[in-house]
C-alpha cells in the first residue's frame, strides 16, 4: 500500500477524533449521530474526490467504517493502525464498498463483477458481508486473476427467481471460471432460490416441456481449489458443480433442498481429478453426490445423505457416449431415507469403464436400494433399446456396508448380458429389512466374490 494514503487515514482519523471531543459537542450525546455521518466516507469519490479504486484502502473501502470508528475512539489510534497494517497485507474488497445494498430487493449483480474485477486484479479477498442478503443474477467470477485468490462468503447470495434474467445462460447461476489457487470460504449462504423452478419443472408436472434450469454454484476448470464452511440451498437445478477441476478439497458442506425438489443434484463431480469431499450433509431433491465421466481419483469422506437419491455414478453412456470413471472411495457415509444407497448406473450403448471403486464403512437407513449396478439405465421417455456395447463396470468393492433396506431387494446388480460386471466384491455387508427381517440381493450376469458376513449374499454365488 502506498505510504500517502497512509497518511491520508491518520489525517481522517485526527480530525474526526479531534471533532468529537472538541469542545462544541457533549461525546455521550453526540457520538451515534457522528458515526452515522463518518459512514458518508464510505463512498470517498462522492465525498471527497478521492478514488478508492485507484488507491485501494482497507480503511475507505471497508464497509465498517462506523465501527472502525468506534473502536479508533476506544482503544486509540496506535492500535487501530495496527489493525490496518494487518489488513492491508490481505486487502479487502468488499461487495459493499461497491454499492451492493444486501437488502434482499435490490440488484446487487453490479457491484459483485465490480467488485470481482478488482479482487481479482489486485490479488485481494472478495468479501460477501454478514447479516445481509444480496439479491444477484448470473455472474461469471472469471479467472485468471493476479495471484492465489480467496472468496470469504459470510452473509447470503440469494439468485434472482424471475427466469427472464437466465436468457444469455440457461445453465448457470454462478460460476467461478478458470481461476487458480481459490480458496471459497465463510460459513455464509448461497441460495439459488429455486421454488419458480421446481414448480414449472417437467418431473412435477408431466404436461410441461422439459427446459435446462441453472446450476447455482459452478466451479469450472479450476486448478487447486478449496471450497469450505459453506451452506448451498434451494438451487434451481444442481446445488454445486465441479466441472474439470484439478486438485480440489471441498469440506463441511451443507448442502439442502427439500426432497421433493426435482433434479437438486447436491454436489455433481464431472471431469474432476484429485479431489476430496469430507465433512459434508446433503439433504436434497436428486442424488446427494452424483459422479460423472471424466473424474478420476474422488475420495469422499464422511458423509451425511438423505433425503435424496443417494451417492451414484452416472448415469454414464447416454446417448451412445464413452465414459470413464475410476479410482474413486466413498469412505464413512450415513446415507437414510433415500431411494438408493450407493448406485452405478449405466445406459445401454455406451462405451469406456467405471472401475477401481470402493465402498467402504457405510451405514444405510431405510434406503429402498442400499446397493445397486444398474447397467440398463434409462431415464428417457420412450424406454431404451437393447443394445450391444456397454460402459464396463469392473473392480468394485463393498465393504463394511450395514443397516436397513426399504425394499426387500437390498443389493442389485443388474449388469449387462453382452459385458457383465467384473471383480464385484462384497465383504462384510449385513443389510436387512426394517423389521428384521431377511432382505434379498438380485445378481444378474455379474461375477463375484463374497467374503466375510455378507447378508443378503446372491444366490448360485460360491463363497470365499
Ligand atoms: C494452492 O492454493 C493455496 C491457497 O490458495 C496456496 O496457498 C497453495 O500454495 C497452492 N498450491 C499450489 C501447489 O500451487
Ligand atoms: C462448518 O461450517 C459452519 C458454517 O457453515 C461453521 O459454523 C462451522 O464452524 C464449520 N465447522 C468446522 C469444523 O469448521
Ligand atoms: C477402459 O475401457 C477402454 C475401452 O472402452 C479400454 O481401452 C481401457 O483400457 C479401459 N481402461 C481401464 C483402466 O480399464
Ligand atoms: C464399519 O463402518 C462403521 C460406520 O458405518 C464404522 O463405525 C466401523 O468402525 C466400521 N468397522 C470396521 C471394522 O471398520
Amino acid at each position: 500500500m502506498a505510504p500517502r494514503s497512509h497518511i491520508f487515514h491518520l489525517l481522517i482519523i485526527i480530525v474526526l477524533v479531534y471533532s468529537m471531543i472538541s469542545p462544541c459537542c457533549s461525546l455521550e450525546d453526540e457520538v451515534q449521530p457522528n458515526i452515522n455521518d463518518i459512514h458518508l466516507f464510505s463512498d470517498p469519490d462522492r465525498e471527497t474526490g478521492f478514488d478508492s479504486r485507484a488507491y485501494p484502502s482497507p480503511f475507505l473501502s471497508s464497509d465498517g467504517v462506523s465501527s472502525d470508528m468506534a473502536e479508533v475512539i476506544e482503544g486509540g489510534i496506535s492500535s487501530y493502525l495496527e489493525k490496518l497494517a494487518a489488513e492491508s497485507a490481505a486487502k479487502i474488497v468488499s461487495v459493499k464498498s461497491y454499492g451492493a445494498k444486501g437488502d434482499g430487493e435490490s440488484d446487487d449483480t453490479k457491484a459483485f463483477k465490480k467488485a470481482w474485477d478488482e479482487a481479482c486484479s489486485s490479488g485481494a479477498v472478495f468479501e460477501v458481508p454478514e447479516n445481509k442478503k444480496y439479491l444477484v443474477k448470473q455472474i461469471r467470477f472469471e479467472g485468471p486473476c493476479k495471484s492465489a485468490m480467496a472468496v470469504q462468503i459470510y452473509g447470503t447470495i440469494l439468485a434472482s427467481d424471475d427466469r427472464g434474467d437466465y436468457k444469455k445462460d440457461k445453465r448457470h447461476w454462478l460460476i467461478f471460471d478458470s481461476v487458480d489457487d481459490l480458496v471459497v470460504e465463510g460459513g455464509g449462504v448461497v441460495d439459488g432460490n429455486g421454488k419458480i423452478w421446481w414448480k414449472n419443472s417437467c418431473k412435477v408436472h408431466k404436461s410441461k416441456p422439459c427446459k435446462e434450469a441453472p446450476t447455482a454454484l459452478t466451479f469450472y476448470n479450476m486448478k487447486n481449489l478449496t471450497v469450505k464452511d459453506l451452506n448451498i440451498q434451494n438451487a434451481q437445478q444442481i446445488q454445486v458443480s465441479f466441472e474439470k477441476c484439478e486438485k480440489v478439497e471441498a469440506s463441511n458442506l451443507t448442502v439442502t433442498a427439500p426432497g421433493d425438489s426435482p433434479n437438486t443434484d447436491g454436489v455433481h463431480i464431472t471431469r474432476t481429478q484429485n479431489m476430496q469431499l469430507s465433512s459434508s450433509v446433503i439433504q436434497t431433491g436428486d442424488d446427494c453426490i452424483s459422479i460423472e465421466s471424466g473424474t478420476q481419483k474422488l475420495k469422499i469422506t464422511d458423509i451425511t445423505c438423505g433425503p435424496g437419491h443417494g451417492i451414484s455414478i452416472g448415469s454414464l453412456g447416454d446417448g451412445n457416449s464413452e465414459a470413464h470413471v475410476s479410482d474413486v472411495v466413498v469412505d464413512g457415509a450415513k446415507i437414510s431415507g433415500t431411494s438408493n444407497g450407493v448406485r452405478i448406473k449405466t445406459y445401454q450403448g455406451g462405451s469406456g469403464n467405471a472401475s477401481n471403486i470402493k465402498f467402504e464403512n457405510i451405514e444405510m437407513e431405510d434406503v429402498k436400494y442400499p446397493i445397486i449396478i444398474d447397467q440398463n439405465y434409462c431415464d428417457k421417455s420412450k424406454p431404451c433399446k437393447k443394445q450391444k456395447s456397454a460402459v464396463l463396470v469392473k473392480n468394485v468393492v463393498y465393504q463394511n456396508i450395514t443397516g436397513t433396506s426399504a425394499t426387500d431387494v437390498a443389493i442389485k446388480f443388474d449388469c449387462s448380458e453382452s459385458h457383465p460386471c467384473e471383480g464385484i466384491v462384497l465383504r462384510d455387508v449385513r443389510l436387512r429389512l426394517e423389521k428384521d427381517e431377511v432382505a434379498q440381493a438380485l445378481c444378474n450376469n455379474v461375477e463375484l466374490q463374497q467374503i466375510g458376513t455378507v447378508s443378503p449374499s446372491c444366490p448360485d454365488i460360491q463363497d470365499l
